[in-house]
């Protein structure tokens, strides 16, 4: 099959973390018979560089006819005089409004031969862990209806309403649900459906969906019981559904359970399969040019992006197979090992990663 990625390598380590994931992903196409065809289109600083705007149409528009998009990470200090609506990082909001990306995965691994990386002790992720946050991206309180009004005898007030329409938590249900069929069949859906309005119509339209999908366990869980359940025990979670606010907290906190930004990919979908990828670290312009990146969150959502959009689950599990065996093989980038001497550089790491497929 052929399958046609618009890639947007962005600025600092962006261009190095893409150019290592191209790499797999062609060693990928390799094996299993297949043809990934990269795009190069510009967006962020690199952008703002080139053409004097952070997304410029033609971006949107091959982005759109792709199958889906990869990107590394925009901005850093040198467009830290443009003018707000036009900073790079900009262009991701744009990206998603244009691609209606509508859902927001986060996965939380911990491989286990970096267990020692994490905050939490080691009896509670041992055997490794394996999370996926599914977090609702354009609906929910920081879309809904703001504004400013008369407090009375407190003051002036301010307000910020959550609402969520059936056809919106449908969708990112069907998207959690469709996940878990590809996983270990267990949904946990967090809402507040004890205080709010919104989450009972949440948890409702949640239970719907569920019926289409038999084999698959559903949970639900009040936010603050979630936020404690994560860190008293978190690999009893395996999809987390949750709205725009409560999943952008959720996600941060279970991404410091694994103690390494370099290691966490990112997917952000849309209706049909398409997607956007992308690692959940930035740019890092402390370390760009030096060859301390580690490119694997990079890779990882390399391996999303087979399994979520293509629909190739095995070549997405032999992307993952061979970020182990790198590191059972004890090797390790900079972030990894403390800047050791041994460590590898961004372009070793993905050498050896891709003679592991
Ligand atoms: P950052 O994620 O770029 O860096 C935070 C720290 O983690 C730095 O010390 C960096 O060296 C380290 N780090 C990040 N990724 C790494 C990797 N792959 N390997 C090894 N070390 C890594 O976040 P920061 O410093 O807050 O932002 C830098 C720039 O990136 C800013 O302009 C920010 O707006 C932008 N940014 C872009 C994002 C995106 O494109 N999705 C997301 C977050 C930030
Ligand atoms: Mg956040």
């Amino acid at each position: 099959m052929n399958y046609n990625i618009a890639v947007v390598r962005g600025d600092g380590i962006g261009p190095e973390v893409v150019a290592e994931t191209i790499k797999v992903l062609e060693k990928v196409g390799q094996k299993f018979g297949h043809s990934f065809h990269f795009t190069d289109v510009p967006a962020g600083g690199a952008a703002i560089d080139a053409v004097g705007e952070c997304l410029p149409a033609e971006t949107v528009r091959i982005a759109k006819s792709s199958d889906a998009v990869l990107l590394g990470a925009v901005g850093g200090p040198k467009w830290d005089n443009v003018p707000g609506d036009q900073r790079p990082e900009r262009a991701l909001l744009g990206l998603r409004k244009e691609l209606g990306l509508f859902a927001n995965l986060r996965p939380a691994m911990v491989f286990d031969q970096l267990a020692d990386a994490s905050p939490l002790k080691p009896e509670i992720i041992s055997g490794g862990l394996d999370i996926v946050v599914v977090r609702e991206l354009t609906g929910g309180i920081y879309f809904g209806e703001k504004g400013h009004k008369d407090g009375g005898d407190m003051g002036p007030a301010a307000y910020d309403v959550e609402q969520y329409a059936k056809g919106e938590v449908r969708r990112i249900a069907k998207v959690a649900f469709d996940m878990a069929m590809k996983r270990s069949r267990k949904v946990t859906s967090v809402d507040k459906s004890n205080v709010l309005e919104s989450s009972r119509l949440w948890r409702r339209v949640v239970a719907e969906v569920a019926e289409d999908y038999p084999g698959v366990e559903l949970d639900n869980l009040y936010v603050d019981n979630a936020a404690m359940q994560l860190v008293r025990n978190p690999r009893q979670f395996d999809v987390i559904v949750t709205s725009n606010m409560f999943g952008d907290i959720l996600s941060d906190e279970a991404s410091q359970i694994t103690g390494s930004i370099g290691m966490l990919p990112s997917a952000s979908l849309a209706d049909g399969n398409f997607g956007m990828y992308e690692p959940v670290h930035g740019s890092a312009p402390d370390i760009a040019g030096t060859g301390q990146a580690n490119p694997i969150a990079t890779i990882l959502s390399g391996a999303m992006m087979l399994r979520y959009t293509f629909g190739l689950g095995e070549e997405a599990k032999s992307i993952e197979d061979a970020v182990n065996r790198f590191l059972s093989d004890g090797y390790r980038t900079a972030d990894l090992c403390g800047g050791a001497p041994e460590a590898v550089t961004t372009t070793q790491c993905g050498d050896l990663i891709a003679a592991n497929i």
